[in-house]
């Protein structure tokens, strides 16, 4: 039994996700988690809101609230809806909690203690009108590389490039739109990564052989440009205040600590939020002094955060020269798009969270974005898509084949597991159907390749139409009752191992196929050692003959044209 932490990249507090965030980290990271508690590791599941910055103060500006009240209302909107999505986290935290505030500036103070901050005045763009210092996302202007007009201080979403407000041409305050903005000289913290180039490099190099090509390309981009210096402070008032030992630092005052400064230390506060609310040892998990070396760390997340958790968070962490543990493997993800284009938070562009769950229960959705993964490249959500793999792989493919065992079981077999038939050449093809395809199910987890995993896992079940087609139980019933309870009998087991292989992915339904068959919550996972060895009888002829069994509530709708045209008007489309 191996330990393993999860962490999934943590959603910004200002409003409830799309499905392209969902796809890009917390889905993945779920189904991840899911998979090695299946096969019956310790897993420790990490997600928080990430609290601070610009955009959490521009929306609660927006809404008319406090950032804290902001904040706890959105955490608590989040939190809903995943919980609406089974993501199974074993905490939720918040990084705008006590734990990351300590951490956050304890690590500030070992980074200085260590030569690796130090303050420098820089420029800044000033509001004469707002009679402030404008940070990020409160300067907006041209794109000095794109001439986009629109361009955020810290981004351009056009052209994806990273910015300094000062480099903005023509800029305004995004406060009051005022464009008498002047540049100033102020103090700022300076955490001095390019001191660290060299050891990030080789640490980099010890790791990206477990990385896929995607995470290492960018961290080796980032590197070949050469780290620089960069301000960890902002003139905000809500995020967490810049401290020097415990005290107030002079002069930061109306300071606070970089939203992307805090925002990865908050995984290890929210692990000790979750120790503390269970009475647990986060430590064990966190600091290698403390046992953590022999856990794996698997990060997730999209490809616009893999910069910061392959470079600048890992300077935070070698900086601090103390024992934490670091991450193993980091999976990233391209963009899933909304049909040609982006979603979008700020345009609400295509399907929210919280809608996806007005129209459909979760596992459709959760099914579609791990069929289609973004994973090597960008990919298009579509209705058209959607509706086919929805009817096609899970009504059909799946839920089909359950209903007919699971009702023809009921009708001819008293509803129990029967006894009785000599397995033949079906059964055998079907054994050596497993013996492949089982193997592989379980490694492309292990390589998180989610998209193949969905692939075999489909491939699965439609071996199992395919051996029930050949072994034809209700044609045998005429004949022979003892070949049809052999075909029902196993296909009843086939039905739950479709439940226990389908549980990574679409956990509510998996539950009710399993519940139905009566399967223990204990007898859920997947024994690797089974599967090899175990041939007919540990494969298919698992559950006890008499076993009663149900049939399960209808598992899946199929999805109507008439439908797809409704939702097309809500949401758009083509
Ligand atoms: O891009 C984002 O959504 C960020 N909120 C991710 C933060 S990940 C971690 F470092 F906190
Ligand atoms: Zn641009």
């Amino acid at each position: 039994m191996a330990r393993i932490l999860i962490t999934s990249a943590l959603p910004y507090i200002n409003g409830v996700k799309h499905l392209g965030n969902l796809a890009g980290s917390m889905l993945p990271a779920d189904v991840y988690a899911r998979f090695n508690r299946l096969m019956g590791h310790e897993v420790l599941f990490i997600c928080a809101t990430d609290e601070h910055g610009t955009p959490a103060e521009l929306a609660a500006a927006e809404a008319g609230q406090t950032p804290a009240q902001y904040c706890d209302e959105q955490h608590e909107i989040q939190k809903r809806v995943g919980a609406g999505f089974s993501l199974s986290f074993d905490w939720f935290g918040r990084s705008s909690r006590e734990p990351n505030r300590k951490l956050t500036q304890h690590f500030a103070d070992v980074l200085e203690d260590n030569g690796l901050i130090e303050e420098r005045t820089s420029r800044q763009v000033y509001s004469v009108d707002d009679k402030r210092f404008l940070p990020d996302r409160y300067v907006e202007g041209t794109c000095p590389n794109c001439g986009y007009e629109k361009a955020r201080g810290d981004q351009c979403d056009n052209c994806g490039t990273l910015l300094d407000p000062v480099d903005l041409i023509n800029p305004y305050s995004s406060v009051s739109g005022s464009k008498n903005v002047e540049i100033r000289d102020t103090r700022h913290l300076f955490l001095l990564q390019s001191k660290l180039q060299d050891r990030i490099r080789k640490w980099v190099d010890a790791r990206s052989a477990n990385w896929p090509q995607l995470t290492s390309s960018i961290a080796y981009k980032w590197l070949d440009e050469g780290l620089i210096d960069r301000s960890i402070t902002r003139d905000l008032s809500w995020g967490i205040p810049v401290t020097r030992h415990g005290k107030t630092r002079a002069g930061f005052e109306h300071k606070v600590f970089y939203v992307w400064f805090d925002a990865p230390v908050e995984y290890i506060g929210s692990t000790v939020e979750w120790a503390e609310a269970n009475q647990q040892n986060w430590e064990r998990w966190w600091r290698t002094d403390k046992g953590a070396d022999d856990v794996a760390y698997v990060q997730f997340m999209g490809k616009d955060n893999v910069a910061f958790h392959t470079v600048s968070f890992p300077v935070t962490i070698l900086g601090s020269e103390e024992p934490w543990k670091q991450v193993d493997r980091l999976k990233a993800f391209n963009w899933l798009n909304w049909y040609g284009g982006k979603f979008s938070t700020s345009s609400k562009r295509g399907v929210f969270m919280d809608q996806a769950l007005e129209l459909l229960p979760s596992d459709y959705w959760r099914w579609y974005l791990v069929a289609n993964s973004p994973e090597s490249s960008d990919t298009a959500f579509t209705w058209e898509s959607f509706k086919a793999s929805i009817n096609s792989d899970l009504n059909d493919v799946l839920g089909n084949f359950v209903n007919r065992i699971t009702k023809y079981a009921s009708a001819k077999f008293e509803g129990q597991v029967p006894d009785g038939g000599t397995p033949g050449e079906h059964e055998a093809w079907m054994v050596q159907q497993l013996q492949e395809r089982l193997p592989q199910f379980i490694a492309h987890y292990e390589a998180m390749e989610f998209r193949k995993a969905a692939a075999e896992t489909r491939a699965i079940w439609a071996a199992g139409n395919e051996y029930i087609t050949k072994a034809a139980p209700w044609t045998a019933y005429k004949t022979s009752v003892d070949q049809a309870a052999l075909g029902i009998r196993t296909g009843l087991n086939l039905v739950a191992l479709f439940g226990i292989i389908a549980q990574p992915i679409i956990p509510e339904t998996a539950k009710k196929i399993l519940d139905a068959l009566n399967i223990p919550e204990g007898n859920r996972s997947l024994d690797p050692k089974k599967i090899g060895e175990g041939g007919y009888p540990a494969l298919l002829d698992a559950l006890p003959r008499g076993l009663p069994i149900a049939v399960p509530p209808q598992l899946f709708t199929k999805i109507e044209d008439a439908q797809v045209a409704e939702w097309k008007a809500r949401f758009g489309g083509e």
